[in-house]
């Protein structure tokens, strides 16, 4: 096994990241670090406007770092073209966001195989498979059903089923569960969860529930543009780890 197999699946260095004209810059993120293996469920706290979602962002190659290196198996996203940034989005990750996101003329079967038809996979393949899956999560009811016709927390399962219907390596969760009643915050990240245990599926977790991250492996903070241990220690990988296999 070469060694970016066998080392963590993510690896962020020196995030910078600020968004304004000059004069006015808000400098969000100022060199985060953060080391995910594979495997694991990690949980992103902090208050609102500290940068979790811009950091989902990067890592989702949905924007860029103005400085930093996001290495993911390895390579580096952050510089890669569009065309590699848009294929590890299509091909590595799920996202869930707080809002479901889901297309409303097309039912939940149809939300679930976007992915798989956007890969290239035929229709009857990605049907088969994203109903599987719907049956999998407790939806199978739901499959024909618009997402006007699904309840909140039924349009966030769809939502989910949608983002692991690729087997992505990394699922980005961007406040699954802040749209949802508790009850319904409990089902979907019991489903979350159950995900990472039975298929190890490494999953960021962002949440403004500290008792949903107490449930997680490992629960990082984000504040003053980077994140911290419970203990408040800054997360900064150490100088020994930062060697990157080239
Ligand atoms: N595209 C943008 N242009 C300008 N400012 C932005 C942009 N995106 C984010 N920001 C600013 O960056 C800061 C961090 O935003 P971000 O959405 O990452 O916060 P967050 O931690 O996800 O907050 P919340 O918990 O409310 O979702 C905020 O001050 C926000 O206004
Ligand atoms: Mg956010």
């Amino acid at each position: 096994m070469s060694r970016e197999a066998q080392g963590p699946i993510l690896r962020c260095r020196g995030l910078h990241k600020a968004f304004g004209e000059e004069g006015r810059r808000v400098e969000v993120l100022r060199g985060l670090d953060l080391e995910v293996e594979r495997g694991e469920m990690v949980a992103v706290l902090g208050e609102s406007g500290t940068g979790k979602t811009t950091l989902l962002h990067l890592v989702g190659a949905i924007d860029r770092p103005d400085a930093g290196t996001i290495l993911f198996r390895g390579q580096d996203i952050a510089a890669a073209p569009p065309q590699e940034r848009a294929a590890y989005r299509n091909r590595d990750l799920g996202f869930v966001f707080q809002l479901h996101h889901l297309l409303p003329e097309f039912s939940a079967v149809e939300n679930a195989m976007m992915p798989l038809l956007i890969r290239g996979e035929g229709r009857v393949r990605a049907r088969d498979r994203a109903l599987a899956l719907l049956q999998e999560l407790g939806l199978r009811e739901c499959a024909d059903r618009r997402p006007s016709e699904l309840s909140g927390g039924e349009q966030q399962r769809v939502a989910i089923a949608r983002a692991i219907a690729g087997s992505p390596a990394l699922l980005l969760a961007d406040e699954p569960t802040g749209n949802l009643d508790e009850r319904n915050a409990e089902v979907v990240f019991a489903l979350l969860s159950d995900l990472h245990r039975r298929r190890g599926m490494t999953t960021l977790f962002v949440t403004h529930s500290a008792r949903l991250a107490g449930k997680c492996g490992r629960i990082l903070k984000m504040e003053h543009g980077s994140l911290t241990d419970p203990a408040g220690n800054r997360y900064n990988v150490t100088a020994s780890t930062t060697q990157v296999p080239r």
